[in-house]
């Protein structure tokens, strides 16, 4: 059965005339890496941040095991359900790597002991060493630094994981690397794994691959 759900979902920003997602229908799986594309402005950005509860739908649903997203606590919905990982990766510049996977152990309410090992744990499962780990994100290159926003956001253990754009500023040895992390994730993991990307070469490592065009899903 599908994990999440998005039933006829569209959605217009406030103070535009038209909508900029037109009637969404589809579903994720637990265990499958789904990469989104299309042109820029098609609604890829809009649909994430839909499906990360950063907004609600002007009509339609997006369900979670068959339950309305909008009606879950967004809070708990973000801290719990789904890892987000932003282009701009959000992370705490002056903290290091484990400082940062940490913060988010702790708003998951994950906390205990074991933390600690358990974030170098997750660091290490994306690349990241327990030296580099110890370094603040200013001191880690681009690839580096998406490494450590793919940990953050596995460390709330998480079904889903969604990312914008992960690989954009990264070069093909990079984007590979990352890709297939998205990939263990996805098959060994478990996590439903949902990837906006640009990248023609970022979409061959989806199970499924999600086209959209003008806020409408294209047929393949
Ligand atoms: N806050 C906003 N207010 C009004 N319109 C917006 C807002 N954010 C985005 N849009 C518009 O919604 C449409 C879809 O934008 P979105 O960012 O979802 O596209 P995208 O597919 O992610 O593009 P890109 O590939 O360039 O990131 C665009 O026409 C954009 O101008
Ligand atoms: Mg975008």
């Amino acid at each position: 059965m599908e994990l999440l759900m998005l039933n006829k979902v569209s959605y217009q920003y406030e103070k535009t005339e038209k909508p900029v997602l037109k009637d969404i229908t589809c579903a994720f799986e637990t265990g499958r890496l789904y990469c989104v594309t299309g042109a820029s402005g098609a609604g890829k950005s809009t649909l994430l941040s839909l499906i990360a509860g950063l907004d609600i739908p002007t009509s339609g649903e997006i369900l979670y095991d068959g339950q309305d997203i909008a009606a879950v606590n967004r809070d708990d919905w973000r801290s719990k359900k789904i890892g987000v990982i932003f282009q701009s990766y959000n992370l705490l510049q002056n903290a290091t790597a484990t400082e940062n996977v940490l913060l988010s152990m702790n708003i998951a309410g994950n906390s205990n002991s074991n933390s600690l090992s358990e974030a170098y744990e997750l660091l290490s499962q994306v690349g990241i060493n327990k030296e580099k780990a110890n370094r603040k994100i200013l001191k880690l290159s681009g690839g580096e630094q998406q490494r450590v926003a793919i940990a953050r956001a596995i460390a709330g253990g998480s079904p889903i994981l969604a990312a914008d754009e992960p690989t954009g500023n990264l070069d093909g040895n990079n984007e590979k690397a990352i890709m297939e992390i998205f990939q263990q994730l996805a098959h060994d993991k478990k996590k439903c794994v949902i990837v906006v990307t640009h990248s023609q070469e970022a979409t061959t490592y989806a199970d499924e691959v999600i086209m959209m065009q003008n806020g409408c899903l294209k047929e393949m």
